[in-house]
């Protein structure tokens, strides 16, 4: 009898220390716990730069609620730049009372009542970039305001930072401070820091932020260079951030780092231009997926209250969103890159092919083939190469077995439904989109919900390949599926 109970004791004791070891995992995954999958939301800066307004905040709010946005994840509504008015007597930052008459505080609860988060913005700087009051030197107090206004994401940028920067310690530093002061109001504040790739965020940040951009601002262009970009993304380390950064400038800056994408901590790609009129649709469907792809947090940054409706099908698209938000968490990589011959645009840049793979949960893989040159392309991909991560050499198991194939576009709302909904005669309801709200993405994929696998398109037999026509500045994206799937477990 005392043995059993000895035994049971121990079982306890055993079953206690897989808990807390569980947890522990957990906070080392994650600094504060939060963000395991890459936030969704909405910022304003791309499109409205410095004309933010209560207005603007809470009418996008209540887009995103009204045509499924929120339902579909994105619950982030993110205020930029431009929203303060100095400091009062005790220090603290004072909202532009013309841009929001009734505070801060109230925007935040306008917002809350949706059933949506907040998200706010400031420089670990002197001033912002755009030129308003930083929060370098008063980390505590503005930590107090933001956790006062209820704020539960915080972009924190690098502009006007007094020349405290040139090494990982350095900037370590400065974005630790307001770490610190985050965690010490004890509000759950997502930390996203925007320092653009300077000082090698990706080795330091995952301690201290959920998040860190790796470059300069996107701009609404698939290729072209910018003399404002600098560095053309085949650099290691590129010590200037700039701006108008192109997407495939970006792309190819984040094939070098994207191993350092773990969950609770991400690299960032910088807002999403899906809709704002600069790429055609094939671009658009490479941006959002590889953005995907690669695990960046997905801010949607067009104008929601006059959404396009091909924008609309590429932000709601269920089979992509299940590759962001998948719980492993684990970005793809480049596996091959090869330069297209005679293949030059107008702006000097060589068109290239390149595979992209990397492991799902339950051990589904996902697949990308990227087409930037000017014609369209027939790409093949042997499944050696595709799990060239597992085992290069061709020596991973997974080559030997059988992969269904699951087209992620393959099941994309068509565009007159779309239009339908954004022009409000049809109500969004859980046939069209997918309602994570009510059934998040893990617990589809533990359900097996179809719509988040795509469309199947065909079968690859053991040692076999994929090919697959590839339009140019396009995408082939794929989920590969074992016939008999390994069963996934409810994670942690
Ligand atoms: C920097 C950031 C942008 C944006 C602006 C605001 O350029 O990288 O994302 O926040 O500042 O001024």
């Amino acid at each position: 009898m005392v043995i059993a109970h000895n035994i049971l004791s121990v079982a306890a004791l055993a079953a206690t220390f897989i808990k807390c070891a569980s947890a522990e995992q957990e906070k080392y995954l994650s600094y504060n716990g939060l963000a395991m999958t890459p936030p969704m939301g909405w910022n304003n800066w791309a499109t409205f730069f410095c004309n933010v307004s209560a207005d603007l905040l809470v009418g996008t709010a209540e887009k995103l609620v009204e045509l499924g946005f929120k339902d579909v994840g994105y619950n982030y509504v993110v205020l930029d730049d431009c929203w303060s008015n100095g400091r009062d007597s005790n220090g603290a930052l004072i909202p532009d009372a013309e841009k929001f008459p009734k505070g801060m505080k109230d925007v935040s609860d306008q917002i809350h009542a949706k059933g949506l988060l907040f998200g706010m913005y400031s420089s670990a700087g002197r001033w912002t970039c755009a030129g308003y009051e930083g929060s370098l030197g008063h980390e505590e107090i503005d930590a107090q305001s933001l956790a006062e206004w209820e704020v539960d994401y915080f972009k924190y940028d690098n502009c006007f930072n007094d020349g405290q920067y040139g090494t990982p310690l350095i900037s370590y530093n400065r974005y630790q401070k307001m770490s610190e002061a985050l965690l010490n109001t004890g509000r759950d504040i997502v930390y996203s820091m925007c320092n653009w790739g300077e000082d090698s965020p990706w080795d330091w940040a995952p301690t201290i932020a959920n998040s860190w951009r790796i470059s300069g601002d996107m701009y609404d262009s698939f290729d072209r260079p910018d003399e404002h970009c600098p560095c053309d993304g085949d650099e290691y380390i590129c010590k200037l951030g700039g701006y108008h950064c192109s997407m495939n400038n970006i792309l190819n800056k984040a094939a070098k780092y994207a191993s350092k994408t773990r969950r609770g901590a991400w690299n960032d790609l910088d807002m999403l231009e899906v809709g704002n009129g600069g790429s055609t649709d094939d671009e658009y469907k490479t941006h959002f997926s590889m953005w995907a792809a690669l695990k960046s947090p997905l801010m949607m940054a067009t104008d929601i209250r006059k959404i396009d409706p091909d924008a609309y099908t590429i932000y709601t698209n269920p089979a992509v969103l299940a590759i962001s938000q998948d719980p492993r968490g684990s970005s793809v990589g480049r596996v091959w890159r090869r330069k297209i011959d005679g293949d030059v645009n107008d702006y000097g840049v060589q068109g290239e092919l390149s595979l992209w793979s990397g492991q799902l949960w339950g051990d589904d893989q996902v697949v990308a083939l990227v087409n930037t040159g000017s014609q369209a392309v027939e790409m093949t991909a042997t499944l050696a190469e595709i799990f060239y991560h597992m085992g290069p050499g061709g020596k991973a198991k997974e080559i030997k077995e059988e992969w269904d194939v699951y087209d992620l576009w393959g099941n994309r709302m068509d565009s007159s439904t779309a239009q339908d909904i954004v022009a409000g005669k049809i109500k969004v309801d859980n046939n069209l989109i997918y309602n994570a709200s009510e059934q998040s993405y893990a617990q589809g994929l533990l359900n097996g919900d179809p719509r988040l696998l795509g469309k199947k398109v065909t079968t690859i037999k053991p040692s076999g390949s994929l090919s697959v026509k590839v339009n140019s500045h396009g995408v082939g994206f794929f989920r590969l599926r074992r016939p008999e799937p390994v069963k996934v477990k409810e994670f942690l």
